[in-house]
């Protein structure tokens, strides 16, 4: 017991697990992500949201991590899953996930991939513009299949984050232009379908949001629209989707509690309905980063360290920009800890840089680091969202390992990509074997 205490006090536990041990058993780069943390956040979304307003549903927005157990848990907590391609569908195929709790996004869904949604009965299609609407009457009519659908629009809203992840703006690729002529001609296109039945609208005003004021905006557009198409034609709108988008904390922001988020849309919309007059209608979210993000650390090998006397020291670590591609994105920052030294006082500055050829695969600038060695294993945290599911195979890079961690035990939900791997899907043309 007092062997495993000090061995506790000397390297960074993540949940209940030794990330040094971690780091030996499965090797490095290796994404771990926590069952229980992914939990906890679903069960806060249950009870300061599902449980407190009625008509409420929510989705886990599987394009920030997904994987075959990934989908069991969120199935396990009751939560919907919203996919974005016949990959992400497939994917939840796989892993048995309730059809009817699927929301199938994207503003070019494929034919085949809207076929595959309409043969599974995923539970809403959000149609993003009219090519698809018709594409989706086309294939209804030919499988004989109702669908229930949601209409995404632009909200107009600016989201007060990096542009590469504002989504609602007007002068955006997403959804269907608010003027009254598109949207009620979408509107009144659909109402005279017999396959397809238009249960409300959807917006998504964009990613790792902190402001309420984006969200409320955004409703009072919806439920300007909703008047507007209830008093002209009798519509009633019966569900709205507020999309995701809620921040987490990463280096100083503090991760804001569910409610910070749910409180305001609820109240934005009972304001707008009641000043409309309307029926207040069921109200989903969908988040994705919030969930997770915060679930999963990524483990790395400290290798080459290279110091340019009074500008800077380098770090190298055996990953990167393939396995976390959001620093180079987004300019993304991150917290990390040198795990086999949490102990030792931190009084160094050095620039965390990935391996790639590639100038912009730095993890993190200005780290503070005690005194390390090659050998050295770094936490960087709060890596569950978007690193996985944006992984490359960049200068032929395996792809790390996925460890789960559940109820303080790990396992391998996703194994590392060998060499192998890497060279498994090609051919040589037979005119080039004999190459001399
Ligand atoms: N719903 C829709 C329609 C979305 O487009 C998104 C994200 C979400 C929900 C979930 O957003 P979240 O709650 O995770 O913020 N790769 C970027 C993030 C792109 C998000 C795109 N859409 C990143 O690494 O920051």
């Amino acid at each position: 017991e007092i062997q495993t205490k000090q061995h506790h006090q000397k390297n960074f536990i993540f949940d209940h697990c030794d990330t040094v041990e971690l780091a030996n058993q499965y090797g490095t780069p290796l994404y771990v992500v926590s069952e229980n943390l992914i939990r906890e956040k679903c069960r806060a979304i249950k009870e300061e949201f599902l449980m407190k307003y009625p008509n409420t549903k929510a989705a886990y927005a599987s394009k920030a991590f997904l994987t075959l157990a990934m989908c069991k848990i969120i199935e396990g907590e009751g939560l919907g899953l919203d996919v974005v391609s016949g990959g992400e569908l497939y994917t939840a195929i796989q892993a048995d996930f309730p059809m009817e709790k699927i929301m199938f996004h994207g503003n070019n869904k494929s034919y085949e991939e809207l076929e595959m949604a309409v043969a599974n009965n995923v539970g809403r299609i959000i149609v993003d513009n009219f090519f698809e609407l018709e594409m989706l009457e086309d294939i209804c009519s030919s499988q004989k299949k109702k669908v229930n659908i949601l209409f995404r629009i632009t909200p107009e809203v600016e989201g007060n984050t990096h542009s590469y992840i504002t989504t609602g703006q007007k002068d955006s690729k997403f959804g269907i232009p608010l003027q009254e002529k598109i949207i009620e001609s979408a509107v009144i296109q659909v109402t005279k379908s017999s396959y397809i039945d238009l249960k409300g609208f959807h917006f998504h005003v964009g990613s790792q949001l902190f402001d309420q004021q984006s969200y409320t905006k955004a409703i009072a557009t919806a439920v300007k629209l909703m008047e507007t198409l209830y008093i002209k034609y009798g519509f009633v709108t019966e569900e709205l989707n507020t999309g995701g988008g809620f921040g987490i904390n990463y280096t100083n922001e503090e991760t804001m509690p569910i409610h910070y988020f749910v409180d305001y849309i609820m109240e934005a919309i009972e304001i707008g309905c009641r000043e409309a007059n309307l029926k207040i209608p069921t109200i989903i979210i969908e988040p994705g980063r919030w969930i997770v993000g915060e679930a999963g650390i990524t483990l790395y090998t400290l290798g080459a360290i290279k110091e340019i006397p009074e500008v800077r020291t380098y770090v190298s670590v055996d990953g990167g920009l393939p396995d976390n591609p959001r620093p180079a994105l987004y300019q993304a920052k991150y917290k990390a800890i040198v795990a086999n030294k949490i102990n030792e006082a931190a009084d160094k500055v050095v620039t965390i840089a990935g391996k790639c050829c590639e100038t912009g695969d730095i993890l993190i600038w200005d780290l503070l680091v005690p005194t390390i060695e090659a050998g050295d294993i770094l936490a960087v945290l709060n890596t569950g969202a978007y690193n996985f599911s944006m992984a490359s195979n960049y200068n032929r890079l395996p792809r790390p390992a996925v460890a789960l961690i559940s109820d303080g035990e790990p396992q391998v939900i996703v194994e590392r990509e060998t060499y192998q791997h890497l060279i498994e899907r090609e051919s040589i043309p037979s005119h080039l074997i004999n190459n001399k």
